[in-house]
């Protein structure tokens, strides 16, 4: 499979509206009086009993909505959430999700439950959604995970023990609301390790393979590949990390440098919500489990790695970030370009305070064969990587990392 997009094809799929500015939360009681009378908020503890959270409740019952809250979104969004959600919140015209990527998946996997009924693992897998759910709002307060326009709904079974996906068109949310506002209160941590993500997001979205996919194809699977819309969106993103992602991490009071991320973070959403991500996201799942790394410093670790491994399949597209990223010297080369790309993205990511070495993650040699193994049965993800994601090349990835190799592969 080639790197070309035969078909020239664009092809997003995205919330009807998004509303992006600082403020712009203050228009949410006018858009959800569009859906009816009873809103359904979800969030979580901490939101909960912050002022702006009270405000966005307040607006809601002044246009005239009656309003239920639950208010126990965990993190890594557990099953029971979903089906506490679908238990206690009665009939509802529109639900709003506010706070991180969990809030805002309960949101849209409870759409999916409480329009149609039965357990959240009905619709686990691809476009498993009978029809059309109750409408979703999406407010974001971390600006990483890309969540708030994408048709993703991540859940883990706590039985099985497994992460389990709803992905479905119909979840999709019907309006985001974006106010780089609300992530000023976003903890330092929390807002470094969530950019690391949204950055791999770009960057793992714009070298995806351009699937060239069908009609057919197109209907049924929610990660179709790379294409100029998509691309559109990297390039955007990553010219607002490159510009603003140092700043966001030294000065979080920076509401400038904050919205340029969240915009950023946007973007990616917009960008992964067509494509997926590819090896970085398929490695560092089986690596979770092991040195409990926040999702974003375990994706910006492994992908330093993973550009290596990517590198001579997907040369022109890293020179092509080298132009987003105003790293490409005039008159070099396409492979010194690329090699520039990635030693910029390695900056931005050590800004972050992401650990480029694996060891910080607690991962050494004897974890090699179980992640590899685990890794390359993420097969959506393993089909976009440029380079083939074989064991093998999962453990030189690993090998490399635990080295702290950042020796461009010969
Ligand atoms: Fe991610």
């Amino acid at each position: 499979m080639g790197m070309e997009n035969a078909l020239g094809l664009g092809l997003v799929r995205q919330p009807k509206t998004v509303l992006f500015g600082p403020g712009q939360r203050r228009q949410l009681g006018r858009y959800a009086k569009g859906f009816g009378t009873r809103a359904l908020v979800v969030t979580d503890a901490r939101m909960a009993t912050t002022p702006e959270f009270e405000a966005l409740a307040k607006d809601l019952r002044d246009s005239g909505l009656a309003v239920t809250v639950f208010d126990r979104a965990e993190p890594d969004l557990p099953r029971r959430n979903v089906m506490d959600v679908a238990s206690m919140a009665g009939a509802v015209d529109v639900i709003i999700g506010v706070g991180g990527g969990s809030c805002m998946d309960l949101a849209k996997a409870s759409s999916a439950v409480l329009a149609h009924g039965g357990d959240v693992r009905d619709y686990f897998g691809e476009f498993a959604v009978p029809g059309p759910c109750i409408p979703v709002i999406t407010i974001p307060t971390t600006g990483g995970t890309g969540a708030e326009v994408t048709s993703l709904a991540i859940v883990f079974d706590e039985e099985t023990g497994m992460k389990m996906a709803v992905a479905d068109a119909h979840i999709e949310p019907a309006i985001a609301i974006i106010d780089p506002e609300l992530t000023l209160t976003c903890p330092k941590g929390l807002t470094a390790a969530t950019a690391a993500d949204a950055l791999s997001h770009l960057v793992e979205a714009y070298t995806a393979r351009p699937k060239n996919p069908t009609p057919e194809q197109i209907a049924t699977q929610i990660y179709v590949g790379k294409n100029r819309i998509t691309d559109m969106f990297c390039e955007n993103g990553l010219k607002l990390m490159n510009r603003s992602l140092e700043r966001v991490v030294a000065t979080p009071s920076d509401l400038e440098a904050r919205a340029d991320v969240m915009f950023a973070a946007y973007c990616a959403g917009m960008a992964i919500n067509t494509t997926g991500t590819a090896a970085a996201h398929a490695i560092q799942s089986p690596m979770a489990a092991i040195g409990h790394t926040p999702h974003g410093f375990g994706v910006g670790a492994l992908l330093p790695y993973v550009m290596r491994l990517n590198l001579p399949y997907a040369t022109a597209e890293f020179a092509g970030i080298a132009q987003a990223l105003d790293v490409a010297a005039p008159g070099s080369s396409q492979e010194e370009q690329a090699r520039a790309a990635i030693i910029r993205i390695e900056a931005l990511l050590e800004a972050t305070g992401t650990p480029l070495e694996l060891t910080a993650l607690g991962i050494d040699e004897s974890h090699f064969d179980r992640i590899a193994g685990s890794a390359i049965k993420a097969s959506r993800l393993v089909l976009n990587n440029p380079a083939p994601l074989t064991e093998e090349a999962v453990r030189k990835v690993l090998a490399r990392g635990v080295a702290g190799d950042r020796s461009f592969w010969e």
